[in-house]
C-alpha cells in the first residue's frame, strides 16, 4: 500500500554536511559520523530541519566518495553502521531528517558488478555498464568526460570500451537493463527501511543513454557527450518506474541534481502531477560566470541575466512543480566569493545579502556548510594544496597541454575550484578551525580566524544568528511558501528585487549587490514594515530612501 504523503518537504530546509570536512572526532584528520552526531545541536539551532549527507558509502574514494564500491556499507574512514544508525537516532530525536546521496548513474569500477562487468562480458554483469567497440584503435567516440580526458576506457582484457561521464573510476550504469534498475530499487529501499527520509540524487538525469552515441562539435579536444546523456530518452520512464517501485511507498523527500535542465524539463522531473523527483537542482544561475574554458574562468555572475534566471525559475515552476534554492554545494566556489563580495569590509553583509535573496523565494532552501557563518573561497595559491579529482585533472589538461599558462590557471582554480568549498568547516580560532585535532585531509581556508562558529552563534550580529532570523521568518509566514513572485526594476543593474504576494500581505525583499549606495525611487515598495535588515534588526529601522553597499531588506505588508 502507498504511505500517506504529506508536502512536509515544501516547509522543509535543507542543510548540506559534506562529511569528510565537517568534523573529525578522531584526530585522524578526516571528518565522520561520530563528528555529526557531535555537532546536531548546532544543526538544529541554526533552524533547518533536514540534513543531505554527502556520499558515506564505502568508496576508493576517487572522488570523494561519488565513486561507490559497496552501496551497503559506511565508508571506513568515516564510521561503521553502528556509528550511522546512532546519528540517524539522535538526528531524529531531534526532529531533524537525513538524506543520503544516492550516485547511481555511476559506480566505481571498483564495485563487484564492475569488476564482474569487465571480466565475463557474457555473464549476469557483462550488461550492467555501457560497454563499446572502438573505432580502430580509438575510443567509439570523441566525447570528453567532465573530470577530462576521453569519456571512453579501454579494457585491457577485452578490448572493448566502456563509458564514464565522470573519471575513469566512474563508469556508467547501464540503466537499459531491468536487472540494474532492480538493483537500485532494491538498495534505495533497504535504506528507507533503515529509516533515512530521502534522497539527492547525483546526476540523475543522465541515466537514459541515448543508443546512438554520435560524435559532438568538439570544444578543445573532445565533445561534449552530455548533451546527448542529459534528459535522454527514457529518463521520465526510468523515474517513473522508481517512483511506481520505491518513493511512492514511503513517505520521503527527493531532489534531483539535473544539469543542462531548463524549467520546461523541471517541470516533468518535479510537476506536482507527474509522480517522478520532488525538485530538481537547476545550474542555470550557477554558469552564469562560465567562459570559454568553460567554468574555467575569472567572469562575474551578470546580475541582470542572474535576476532574469531566478525570477524565470520562480515564475516558470509556480503553480506547477517545486524549486529548490541553493547559491553553493561541495561542487561550487563559496557563495559569497562567487556571487557577492568577499572582502573583510562586506563579506558578512554579503553573506546576509545573498541569504534574503534567495530564501524568501519559492522553493527549499539549501545551505551549504559554513554558508550560515559566510565562510569564503579558501582560494589556495599552490597546487599542492588541492585535492579535487576535477582539478588536478584540469591543471594536467589545460596547463601541461598547453592551452593556459600555470599562473592563470592557479587564478582559475582560486576563484572556481570545488576544493574552495571543501575546505574543513571553521567551528572556532584554534588550530586548524578547531576542525581537527591532527593533521587535516585539506588545510583549512586562512579566513577562520575571524569567520567561525563560536564567535557566531551567540552574536545577536552575527551571520549565523540572522539566518536564525530569516528561516524562523520563513517559518511563521506561509507567504514564502505560497506567494506568487513578480520581479521588480528588472532593468536596474545592481538591485534585486521582487515581490511575493498572497492574501495574507505583501513581502518587497530589496538587495543591493553593489558596494555603492542604490538610491531608490521613492514610494515604489509599498508600506511595509522592515521585517528583516542586515544592517540591524529591531523595530526602530525606518525605511530609508537609499540601500547602502549590499545592503538587503525585507519588507512585510499584512493585508489590513
Ligand atoms: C555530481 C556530484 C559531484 C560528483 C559528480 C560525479 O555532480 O555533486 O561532486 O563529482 O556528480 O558523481
Ligand atoms: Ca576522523
Amino acid at each position: 500500500m502507498a504511505a500517506q504523503h504529506t508536502d512536509w518537504w515544501k516547509d522543509a530546509v535543507v542543510y548540506q554536511i559534506y562529511p569528510r570536512s565537517f568534523q573529525d572526532s578522531n584526530g585522524d584528520g578526516i571528518g565522520d559520523l561520530n563528528g555529526i552526531t557531535s555537532r546536531l545541536d548546532y544543526i538544529r539551532g541554526l533552524g533547518v530541519d533536514v540534513i543531505w549527507l554527502c556520499p558515506i558509502y564505502a568508496s576508493p574514494n576517487d572522488d570523494n566518495g561519488y565513486d561507490i564500491s559497496n552501496y551497503r556499507a559506511i565508508h571506513a574512514e568515516l564510521g561503521t553502521m553502528a556509528d550511522f544508525e546512532r546519528l540517524l537516532a539522535e538526528a531524529h530525536c531531534r526532529g531533524l531528517r537525513i538524506l543520503m546521496d544516492l550516485v547511481v548513474n555511476h559506480t566505481s569500477d571498483e564495485h563487484p558488478w564492475f569488476q564482474s562487468s569487465r571480466k565475463d562480458p557474457s555473464g549476469p554483469y557483462g550488461d550492467y555498464y555501457i560497454w563499446r567497440p572502438g573505432r580502430g584503435e580509438g575510443p567509439p567516440n570523441n566525447w570528453g568526460s567532465v573530470f577530462s580526458g576521453s569519456a571512453w576506457e579501454k579494457d585491457p582484457g577485452t578490448g572493448r570500451f566502456y563509458l564514464h561521464l565522470f573519471s575513469t573510476k566512474q563508469p556508467d550504469l547501464n540503466w537499459e537493463n531491468p536487472a540494474v534498475r532492480r538493483e537500485v530499487f532494491d538498495i534505495m529501499g533497504w535504506w528507507l527501511d533503515k529509516g533515512v527520509d530521502g534522497f539527492r540524487m547525483d546526476v540523475i538525469n543522465l541515466i537514459s543513454k541515448p543508443e546512438h552515441m554520435p560524435d559532438e562539435p568538439l570544444a578543445g579536444e573532445y565533445g561534449n557527450g552530455l548533451l546527448h546523456c542529459a534528459n535522454g530518452p527514457k529518463a521520465h520512464e526510468y523515474l517513473r518506474e522508481m517512483n511506481e517501485r520505491v518513493l511512492s511507498q514511503y513517505d520521503c523527500m527527493t531532489v534531483g541534481e539535473t544539469p543542462c535542465v531548463t524549467v520546461e524539463d523541471a517541470r516533468l522531473y518535479a510537476g506536482f502531477d507527474r509522480n517522478e523527483l520532488n525538485m530538481v537542482f537547476t545550474f542555470e544561475h550557477t554558469g552564469l560566470a562560465d567562459g570559454p574554458l568553460g567554468k574555467w574562468s575569472l567572469n562575474k555572475t551578470p546580475l541582470p541575466a542572474l535576476k532574469s534566471v531566478l525570477s524565470h525559475w520562480q515564475t516558470g515552476l509556480h503553480g506547477q512543480a517545486w524549486n529548490s534554492l541553493y547559491w553553493g554545494n561541495h561542487d561550487q566556489p563559496r557563495a559569497v566569493s562567487k556571487f557577492a563580495d568577499d572582502r573583510p569590509k562586506y563579506r558578512a553583509l554579503s553573506a546576509k545579502m545573498l541569504a534574503t535573496c534567495l530564501y524568501f523565494m519559492q522553493g527549499t532552501p539549501y545551505i551549504y556548510q559554513g554558508d550560515e557563518l559566510g565562510m569564503i573561497n579558501a582560494g589556495f595559491k599552490k597546487l599542492e594544496d588541492y585535492r579535487d579529482i576535477e582539478t588536478l585533472n584540469a591543471h594536467r589538461e589545460l596547463v601541461g597541454g598547453g592551452v593556459v599558462k600555470h599562473r592563470l590557471m592557479m587564478k582559475y582554480f582560486a576563484r572556481v575550484s570545488r576544493d574552495n568549498a571543501r575546505t574543513p568547516m571553521q567551528w572556532d580560532n584554534t588550530a586548524h578551525a578547531g576542525f581537527t585535532m591532527g593533521e587535516p585531509w585539506i588545510q583549512a581556508g586562512g579566513s577562520y580566524p575571524q569567520i567561525n562558529a563560536a564567535s557566531q552563534v551567540e552574536d545577536e550580529n552575527s551571520v549565523y544568528q540572522y539566518y536564525q532570523r530569516l528561516l524562523q521568518f520563513r517559518r511563521e509566514h506561509g507567504i514564502v511558501r505560497d506567494g506568487s513572485f513578480e520581479l521588480l526594476l528588472p532593468e536596474h543593474p545592481g538591485l534585486f528585487a521582487y515581490q511575493r504576494r498572497d492574501p495574507s500581505g505583501r513581502l518587497v525583499v530589496l538587495c543591493n549587490f553593489t558596494a555603492k549606495r542604490i538610491r531608490l525611487p521613492l514610494g515604489a515598495f509599498g508600506e511595509g514594515r522592515v521585517a528583516l535588515c542586515n544592517y540591524g534588526h529591531g523595530g526602530g529601522l525606518k525605511p530609508c530612501e537609499a540601500l547602502r553597499p549590499y545592503e538587503a531588506r525585507a519588507l512585510w505588508e499584512p493585508t489590513a
